[in-house]
């Protein structure tokens, strides 16, 4: 990886994602053109459900090796609910792509941007800022992540298998404590909970077991329990008193679509999927067949997944334009909902993809949002 052009594999994918993605690219284009120093070069990939139905495979040739050898994997949306595996599954090459490069830490915020609308009516739900920690390639996706690994017995009988490994599992929660440690320096509440269902299930008695070895290493940070049960209550019950939250994959990817509801919707979630050398970025939602082509998917959650890739690409080549570029699009994000500038449809607003896309091309060049991040 050089330390300041970056080689993307990008993968439109289905429904909206080609949409979503041509507003991200453009924005991530602009956001590197203003703050100089830093170019990502968009290399094309077709796989998905659309592309499956039409050759048979899910990535197209030499797709994964470009996968392999790029510095990081931008991604649409993948899945349609019309195209289907024989076993009744649909298309998620993707799954395998966590498998692959070990991206075992799913990092989902959740964050109320001003003049969304309300879902709680406590005020103080507008201060809803948590990360929902999602193991994405283990727990209850073990199974699914690779087909054919537990078949159907005759017709009659299947499992899935719910695998929690300590090696993953040292890792996630060392990464947990690790983000709110640096949330905590930023002024969030510095705090860590372990989501499990201890009470019933090893192998989540395990993760919780490790959870605890681990915070030991981290006495600066505060660190609960919660079962996953109550954790969907107190989601909405005091949303605002959470932080950083660590689960397994299948509770992870529910409770991250509670999230999206939280604050306006799935429009707003976005995704960053980290392992040891390589990294995934894509909204946390679904292709939306149903408004394809309309001009109405609100691309947002794709954009602040590109966000998190230039985060990460900073973090990775310690190039400090590339976090430029982010801040720049987190904050003009920010203050375009503060000022009511961003209207997305989504959330009843009067706005498009085409039009979110040039408001915010508009506060990217806003010379009072440059100067709160280039000063
Ligand atoms: C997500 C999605 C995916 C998942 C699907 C599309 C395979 O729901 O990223 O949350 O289940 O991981
Ligand atoms: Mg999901």
């Amino acid at each position: 990886m050089s330390n300041s052009y970056f080689q993307i594999a990008t993968i439109p994918g289905d429904g909206i994602g080609k949409d979503i993605v041509e507003s991200a690219i453009s924005i991530v284009n602009l956001s590197s053109k203003i703050t100089g120093g830093f170019k990502c070069e968009w290399h094309m990939i077709k796989a998905g459900a659309e592309y499956y139905s039409l050759t048979g495979k899910d990535v197209e040739p030499g797709g994964e090796k470009k996968v392999v050898e790029l510095d990081s994997i931008f991604l649409g949306a993948i899945g349609l609910p019309t195209v289907r595996h024989e076993d009744g599954t649909e298309i998620c090459p993707h799954l395998r792509f966590r498998e692959m490069f070990g991206l075992y830490a799913g990092v989902r915020p959740v964050k109320a941007y001003k003049n969304i609308p309300n879902r709680l009516s406590n005020e103080l739900s507008r201060n809803i800022d948590l990360i929902i920690l999602r193991e994405s390639t283990e727990g209850l996706f073990y199974t699914a992540a690779v087909h054919n690994r537990c078949p159907v017995e005759n017709d009659q009988e299947v499992q899935d298998v719910m695998k929690i490994t300590r090696a993953t599992t040292e890792k996630l929660h060392d990464f947990a404590f690790k983000l709110a440690r640096q949330r905590k320096k930023k002024g969030k509440l510095g705090k860590v909970t372990c989501v499990d269902k201890a009470n019933v299930f090893r192998s989540q008695a395990f993760f919780r077991k490790i959870f605890d070895e681990r915070k030991v290493k981290f006495k600066d940070i505060d660190a609960d329990h919660c079962y996953v049960d109550a954790m969907a209550l107190n989601l909405i019950r005091n949303p605002w008193e959470y932080d950083v939250m660590v689960m397994e994959n299948m509770f992870g990817d529910i409770l991250s679509d509670l999230g999206g509801g939280l604050i306006g919707g799935m429009g707003m979630a976005s995704c960053a999927e980290i392992g040891d050398n390589h990294g995934l970025f894509q909204p946390a939602h679904g292709s939306a067949p149903d408004i394809l082509g309309q001009d109405k998917a609100n691309p947002l959650a794709t954009i602040l997944s590109a966000s998190l890739m230039l985060e990460y690409l900073s973090d990775k080549t310690r190039c400090k334009n590339t976090l430029l570029g982010s801040r720049l699009i987190e904050t003009a994000i920010e203050i375009g909902f503060e000022r009511n500038e961003l209207r997305p449809i989504e959330f009843g607003g009067d706005m498009g993809t085409t039009a979110i896309t040039e408001t915010l091309s508009d506060l990217l060049k806003d010379n009072e949002i440059q100067k709160q991040i280039l000063t």
